[in-house]
């Protein structure tokens, strides 16, 4: 089965909530993107994939679908969706919706009905008696709660991986798929082009049996990337998506690399690319909530391995669930045009499908809350309870959640130095960064060598340069903070160079004989590499005998 993507596809993330608002209720929507579609144009972006922007109570934003086939009204309406699918299409960008189907909102009317004891419903969702007064198994719970709520008073229970108002689907009901199928072909119909795939590699559980004892979600090994999965993800494929040319990309939990390729080898016709989550283990202790300083060597490691062991893959740095990277670089912030920019030139050279988060190329840092009361993410207020309940002191637990709570990655889109970073004439949901004076979108645009203009000329770049698409990937060199390699094709060879750090680096000796400069985000070359430097070089290979 052929690929459904193509090589020169750049994939911006918008978070609706936080894109930008038109009705001043302080949440951004689809006339708020509508009216953005220029601007991302000019960036040069290809495919814009929308987190959810279904009906939704809202309990985890978005993730917790009320409704597959409607709009949320505060992101508009079904004829705004419409209209943006359009107006996209008419600038050459695609739309990718967001297939959350692990679960779904518990104020979904299937829920309802399996609530209000419709046994066609009841299958819908994993609902098991409690075993002698306790829960039906010891499974842990990826929002560090109890994966099982209690049915009002009777001895029943429905599972949950996530929020408690996220129930999980029963994907052994042949009748789940069928909803799914008919739900993809609903959006397929309207014009989109591919789907990111929610926490896929999770949603057919083998069994309910108690899982081996372990710090963080004990029962996984019952239910991470199961032939179950695999065989609805190839009948998706075979039957839903081919038959439109539709791409899809997989959010994969705890992926290695022979898991990764069973999900997204061409031959196996299931997913198109995926995202892996190695890479974004650089600066924490095995588990995101305990972080340590970020390791360069570790994150190029890891970059390099996968470059290396899998053909093509999704790359990406920030989401609406990360922090900003350059607030996770030590002093990147101090150095935040070099560091932004050095990420500009890293993602769009690496081989596969670069996928950036809005603001990245502005150069956003995280959010600069002040405690709790000004967090919003569901996530971060149920590990903030763990973590008092095991005994973690206050001050802890805020460095924790200041540090690698998801709204670092979801504070609204700044876009200029007007009042509330010209987001919204309202009250923003959630609190906009004190630095929208400096760090926004108007000023970037007013400044043809700022931050902004290299995202453009490296994404223009990644478009046109046919090694950067489609060559091979080779390590040039790996040191304590350089990481180097090489895209090649056809005779041509580019040669990308990383200084990770913000300290000041000899270029090793291998890497000067290459002269030809064609991107840096320093104004001269130097022997030394300075901090965050990035250096695209080249050299015309005499081909022939
Ligand atoms: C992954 C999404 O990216 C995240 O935001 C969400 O909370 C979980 N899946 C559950 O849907």
């Amino acid at each position: 089965m052929a690929a459904n993507y193509k090589k020169d596809m750049v994939v911006y993330q918008i978070y609706p909530r936080s894109f930008q608002d038109s009705n001043g209720d302080g949440i951004g929507d689809i006339p708020g993107i509508i009216s953005r579609l220029d601007y991302l144009r000019d960036l040069g972006v290809n495919t814009l994939w929308l987190s959810p922007v279904y009906k939704s109570p809202d309990a985890d934003n978005g993730y917790d679908i009320a409704d597959y086939k409607s709009i949320q009204p505060a992101f508009g309406t079904m004829a705004d969706f419409d209209e943006l699918v359009s107006q996209a299409k008419q600038r050459g960008i695609g739309i990718v919706m967001d297939l959350v189907i692990n679960h779904t909102s518990d104020e979904h009317e299937w829920f309802q009905k399996a609530m209000a004891g419709d046994p066609k419903y009841r299958d819908y969702y994993i609902i098991r008696k409690g075993k002698n007064g306790k829960l039906p198994n010891n499974w842990g719970n990826f929002f560090a709660v109890c994966p099982w709520t209690r049915i009002g008073d009777t001895d029943e229970y429905y599972l949950h991986l996530f929020d408690k108002k996220q129930p999980d689907l029963n994907w052994h009901n042949p009748a789940v798929l069928e909803e799914v199928k008919d739900i993809m072909r609903f959006w397929l119909d309207k014009g989109v082009v591919g789907f990111r795939c929610d926490v896929i590699n999770i949603i057919y559980k083998d069994t309910l049996a108690d899982g081996k004892k372990q710090l963080a979600l004990t029962g996984i090994e019952h239910y991470l990337s199961t032939q179950g999965c695999h065989e609805i993800l190839k009948t998706l494929r075979r039957e839903v998506l081919e038959p439109y040319g539709a791409f899809a990309v997989g959010e994969t939990v705890m992926v290695d690399i022979p898991k990764a390729r069973d999900l997204c080898d061409e031959s196996r016709g299931e997913l198109d690319m995926l995202f892996s989550f190695e890479h974004m283990g650089c600066d924490d202790l095995g588990l995101k909530w305990f972080k340590t300083r970020l390791s360069p060597k570790r994150l190029m490691h890891t970059l390099d391995k996968w470059q290396r062991e899998l053909h093509w893959n999704a790359w990406y740095f920030e989401n609406h669930d990360q922090p900003r990277f350059v607030s996770r670089f030590p002093d990147g912030e101090k150095h935040r045009y070099a560091c932004s920019t050095m990420m500009a030139g890293l993602q769009m050279t690496l081989r596969g499908t670069p996928y950036m988060h809005e603001g990245q190329e502005i150069g956003m840092t995280n959010g600069d809350f002040r405690n709790l009361d000004e967090i919003q993410d569901v996530e971060s207020h149920t590990v903030w309870e763990m973590a008092k309940h095991l005994g973690i002191p206050k001050g802890m637990r805020w460095k924790m959640i200041r540090r690698t709570s998801r709204d670092n990655g979801r504070t609204p889109m700044q876009w200029s130095a007007e009042e509330n970073a010209g987001f919204t004439t309202g009250k923003p949901w959630l609190k906009i960064n004190g630095n929208y004076r400096e760090v926004n979108a108007a000023r970037e645009m007013a400044d043809d060598k700022g931050i902004l203009a290299f995202w453009k000329y490296m994404i223009s770049l990644r478009k046109s340069e046919p090694a950067l698409m489609d060559g091979d990937y080779f390590l040039a060199y790996m040191g304590k903070n350089i990481y180097a390699f090489e895209r090649v094709l056809d005779g041509k060879r580019l040669l990308s160079i990383c200084n990770m750090s913000a300290k000041q680096v000899k270029l090793p000796k291998q890497l000067a004989q290459w002269k030809q400069v064609v991107a840096s985000n320093y104004e001269d070359i130097t022997p030394v590499m300075r901090p965050f430097e990035f250096r695209l070089m080249q050299e015309e290979v005499e081909c022939g005998d």
